[in-house]
């Protein structure tokens, strides 16, 4: 079985979660089996290496920004193996100091998001992380505050993309999913 499909069949779905028409596709299996949180990372951080790197300017990743919440359980790690930064992106009103603001509209609902406004330095290379893509609304306010700091992000990183939502068609820099959805 390749990594991929190890992944995939990790994942469970559950209908009419939070609510009635959503199939809520979770990710926190991945998180129990050592194994399979391994291979989520080392699949990530392959990829990274072979991709997002290969292209980058200065071949250099500075910053890995996680969305609020499931982005945080990836992110971190990743940023680490990277030697790069780690930024949270969080919810209105969550993170002390001065911070950039970006308002979206998500699956089920609306949001603001925030980050930290000395976060990221203009020109310093950015790769975002979260563990679905679905409308796209999230990440593309993330991009949008990115933008707001001189940032440049050149990827966006999911393990699932809902491929019906079209979310990618809204982002400034290409899409990567491990598993991609209908
Ligand atoms: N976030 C938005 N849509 C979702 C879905 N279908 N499953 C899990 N997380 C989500």
């Amino acid at each position: 079985m390749s990594d991929v499909e190890y992944l995939k069949s990790q994942l469970t779905a559950h209908p009419d979660f939070p609510k009635k028409g959503i199939v809520f596709l979770d990710i926190f299996p991945i998180l129990r089996n050592p194994l399979a949180f391994e291979t989520l990372i080392t699949h990530f951080l392959h990829h990274i290496a072979s991709h997002t790197i290969a292209a980058a300017p200065n071949k250099k990743i500075d910053v890995v920004v996680g969305l609020d919440a499931r982005g945080f359980l990836l992110g971190p790690i990743i940023a680490l193996r990277l030697g790069a930064a780690f930024v949270p992106v969080r919810k209105q009103g969550k993170l002390p100091g001065a911070c950039v603001s970006a308002s979206y509209e998500k699956e089920y609902g609306t949001d603001s998001f925030e980050m930290q406004a000395d976060a990221i330095q203009p020109g310093q290379t950015v790769i975002v992380i979260d563990d679905l893509i679905a409308t796209g609304g999230s990440a593309k306010a993330a991009g949008e505050l990115i933008a707001k700091q001189g940032g440049k992000t050149l990827e966006y990183l999911f393990i699932i993309e809902l491929m019906f939502l079209k979310g990618g068609a809204k982002l400034d820099a290409p899409v990567y999913s491990i598993v991609q959805s209908d």
